[in-house]
């Protein structure tokens, strides 16, 4: 009767819904039975499923600790199946540092791509947990086809590569337990996942930026990564957060002293990262927090009192930093910590002590900063070496696909296209990358009416427009510079799909037209872009209410937006993006500050368009000198965004820079009094100082002098740092 069913199905699928009735619910139908056979071939007959038979009710099976099956509504709701293989962490490392099969995952033919194709097609599936089956390879992006799911659990695998960012669209997902594969590269922006409790990514390759969360996790486990930047101070929303361990990253600068009396928070571990600098003697402690590990560190100064009682039931571990004071055994000498966090931090020439070390131990940072000078001066030349090395054989961190050839054949081009998409697709909140038919885009400018013509620059006209879910576009025209055939195009409109990135204004989806009579030739693009509602920075900055509401830590994040959208344009998509208009009016801002650029340049041959990748070999000295224009022109924008003031023209520009050259020359006083009056004093001076440093670099009139854009988002990053330390411990200097 098995075999018939099997058999029957297999040759009529189209009969099977109709033959589902009489089945009770006891019985899962032959489709669903059949996929269980499938995984249990796929995954090399692991103990766990051995035995099954033709005859085996799936939805009864007695109970067992490596496998759980659970039915509902004929078919499966959960299924969780360990085996025992060991993990990466337990595995001996293979001698050339790369992935290879081994003895411990599952052969060579083993296909995860075919695994997961079955696993999805199990579409009420609310638990997935496929736990030291030695599975390995990259986790397909398909796996958001899995709708239902609620728990993913793929644990102590041997799965590698970037985790795919479509996981940010299982909206329904609660529990994300990928710990303890091989997973390098960023993690995606999970902000999507508003249900998501619990999010274990512990023991991989992930980094070096802090994941993008929602604020309903109750638990983040980010332990024995590669994660290097500061704690954001974003965590200080997490109300729900009860536990926390970010353990052996490269975690540096402060601890935030929210961290301490979050709502929920039970257990923090920060141990074994480069955090510094003294905890605020004021904090107080949640009653429910019983662990505190921030072994390992540079920590400096004395405890505050809710670290330091004995009396509580709270376990504070403390070992191995340069803490003062009586309770505090096994410290390394405050020395240590000094010269440590020195050396993590980002070079810069000049060093302020500040005021909390100021006294009895001057001569000694004296010493230390001259060092640390020295030092600073050698790693800076060491990466621009590696930077320059970097830029010729172009392998800096990319998304997979972007570093497959360009134009090899044309299946690779294909798959190129596919993956990036999917990669992409649920990134950022947005729907996924599309094309749309002419009719489409009249029907969304309500045919180019012209009350919804909103600009016309140099790449063609732009329209306000509306999506059939009510949701506001605008769209782009760009008339293309010569006839193209849409062949040719299609390298171009691959690169519109990955133009998407937090710091952009996003490219929706595009509208090839061609010519009526030369139905294989393009005459005209149409973008369809995202539309960012807050206005520009320039409409902030000239509104004297907005302006005063942009302090100087909000100003300093969104010009990191500005650069790592910059980033982006020049390193994260190949060929870079370069010559794009920078400028406070097309520095967007949406609903949380956060900036996007607009109008940069969309790499198509249009008929204004200054760039076309497609011109040719010496196009790359040209490349080389819009790059650095988009340096100065961020330059500009620092300058304004640091003065308060607007320029109108490049002298303008000379004079305010010629105001912080004096400044930073000769006082404090100066360089605080060229600086925007409304700040009043909000800021950690070392932060202006640093900001306004890399800011003259990129002003540099030889154009050779200036910065690349990753020495200006580090120089903004470590500026960033300090602001946040000094503004979680304004008040050190009196305790010290
Ligand atoms: C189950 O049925 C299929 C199809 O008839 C057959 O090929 C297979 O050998 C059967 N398996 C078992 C374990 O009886
Ligand atoms: C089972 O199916 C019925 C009818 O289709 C539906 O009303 C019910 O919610 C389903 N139950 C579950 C647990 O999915
Ligand atoms: C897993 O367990 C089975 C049965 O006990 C054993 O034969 C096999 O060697 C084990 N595999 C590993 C990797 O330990
Ligand atoms: C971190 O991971 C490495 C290799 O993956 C492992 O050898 C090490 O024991 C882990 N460390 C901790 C603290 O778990
Ligand atoms: C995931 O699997 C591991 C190993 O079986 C287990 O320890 C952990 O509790 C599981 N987590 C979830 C959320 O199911
Ligand atoms: C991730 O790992 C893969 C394979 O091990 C490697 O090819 C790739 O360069 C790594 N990516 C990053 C960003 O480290
Ligand atoms: C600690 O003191 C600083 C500076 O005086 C203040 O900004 C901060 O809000 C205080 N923190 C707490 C938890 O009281
Ligand atoms: C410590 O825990 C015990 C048992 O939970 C409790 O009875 C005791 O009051 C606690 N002590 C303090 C100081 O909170």
């Amino acid at each position: 009767m098995g075999n018939f069913w099997v058999s029957f199905c297999f040759l009529f699928p189209a009969l099977i819904l109709a033959m589902h009735a009489p089945i009770s619910t006891a019985q899962l139908p032959p489709s669903e039975t059949r996929i269980l056979f499938q995984v249990q071939k796929l995954l090399e007959y692991p103990e766990a499923l051995q035995g099954w038979t033709n005859w085996t009710s799936f939805c009864y099976l007695p109970p067992s600790p490596s496998l759980k099956i659970v039915c509902s509504n004929n078919s499966v709701t959960e299924l969780t199946i360990s085996g025992n293989r060991s993990s990466p962490s337990n595995s001996p490392k293979p001698a050339s540092g790369r992935f290879s099969v081994s003895q411990q995952t599952l052969s060579e033919s083993f296909s995860i791509d075919s695994l997961f194709t079955v696993l999805t097609k199990l579409s009420n599936l609310k638990v997935l947990s496929v736990v030291s089956l030695g599975l390995w390879g990259p986790l397909p992006a398909k796996i958001n086809r899995l709708k239902s799911l609620e728990v993913l659990n793929i644990s102590s695998n041997f799965i590698y590569g970037e985790i795919p960012s479509s996981i940010a669209s299982m909206s329904n997902l609660r529990s994300l337990v990928l710990a303890d594969n091989l997973f390098n590269g960023s993690v995606p922006d999970l902000k999507s996942l508003v249900l998501l409790q619990e999010l274990n990514l512990g023991d991989n390759h992930l980094g070096p930026e802090f994941p993008s969360l929602s604020n309903s996790l109750v638990s983040i486990i980010l332990s024995n990564n590669s994660l290097r930047s500061a704690i954001p101070s974003k965590l200080i929303n997490f109300a729900k957060l009860q536990q926390f361990d970010i353990s052996s990253n490269k975690f540096l600068g402060p601890i935030p002293s929210f961290f301490f009396s979050l709502p929920s928070i039970q257990y923090l571990s920060l141990a074994e990262n480069q955090l510094s600098g003294a905890l605020p003697m004021n904090i107080s402690c949640n009653e429910e927090l019983k662990l505190v590990d921030v072994s390992h560190n540079l920590l400096i100064g004395k405890l505050p009192s809710c670290l330091a009682s004995k009396s509580s039931n709270r376990t504070v571990l403390l070992s191995w930093n340069c803490f003062s004071g009586g309770n505090s055994n096994n410290q390394h000498p405050y020395t240590f910590c000094h010269k440590e966090a020195l050396a993590v931090k980002p070079p810069i020439k000049s060093k302020e002590s500040s005021t909390m070390n100021l006294g009895l131990i001057l001569g000694i940072i004296a010493a230390v900063v001259a060092i640390a000078g020295v030092l600073g001066l050698l790693i800076l030349v060491i990466f621009r070496r590696t930077e320059r090395r970097r830029g010729e054989d172009n392998k800096f961190d990319r998304p997979f696909a972007d570093k497959m050839p360009v134009r090899s054949s044309p299946r690779s081009n294909i798959d190129a296209r596919r993956l990036t998409q999917t990669m992409r697709q649920a990134t950022l909140g947005l729907p996924p990358y599309r094309v749309f038919t002419l009719d489409e885009i009249e029907d969304v400018t309500d045919n180019f009416d012209q009350s919804n013509l909103i600009g016309e620059g140099s790449q063609g006209q732009l329209y306000k427009g509306w999506l059939r879910d009510g949701s506001v576009v605008l769209v782009k025209c760009l008339k293309l510079k010569q006839k193209l055939l849409s062949q040719s195009l299609i390298q171009h409109l691959e690169v519109l799909s990955k133009l998407r990135h937090r710091h952009l204004v996003s490219i929706l989806g595009h509208c090839l037209v061609t010519y009526q009579d030369h139905p294989n030739t393009a005459s005209t693009v149409f973008l369809v872009l995202e539309h960012v509602p807050n206005g520009s920075l320039r409409d902030y900055l000239k509104d004297l209410r907005k302006k005063e509401a942009l302090k100087w830590p909000q100003r300093m994040a969104i010009t990191i937006g500005v650069a790592r959208g910059v980033q982006f344009l020049h390193t994260g998509i190949a060929p870079g993006v370069v010559g794009n208009n920078l400028k406070m009016e097309n520095v967007l801002l949406d609903d949380s500050l956060s900036a996007k650029i607009s109008n940069y340049n969309i790499p198509l041959p249009s008929k204004g368009g200054s760039e076309s990748p497609l011109s040719g070999q010496d196009d790359h000295l040209g490349s080389e000198i819009a790059e650095k224009e988009d340096i100065y022109q961020l330059g500009v924008i620092l300058l304004e965004v640091i003065t308060g003031q607007l320029t109108t023209s490049a002298s303008e520009v000379n004079e305010l820079k010629l105001q912080l050259e004096l400044g930073l020359a000769e006082s404090a006083s100066q360089l605080r009094s060229a600086t925007d009056p409304s700040f009043q004093g909000t800021y950690a001076y070392q932060s202006l100082k640093t900001t306004v440093g890399i800011t003259l670099n990129c002003l540099c009139k030889d154009p050779r002098k200036r910065p690349s854009i990753e020495d200006v988002l580090w120089n903004l990053q470590y500026s960033i740092q300090v602001q946040e330390g000094w503004t979680s411990s304004g008040n050190l200097s009196t305790q010290m």
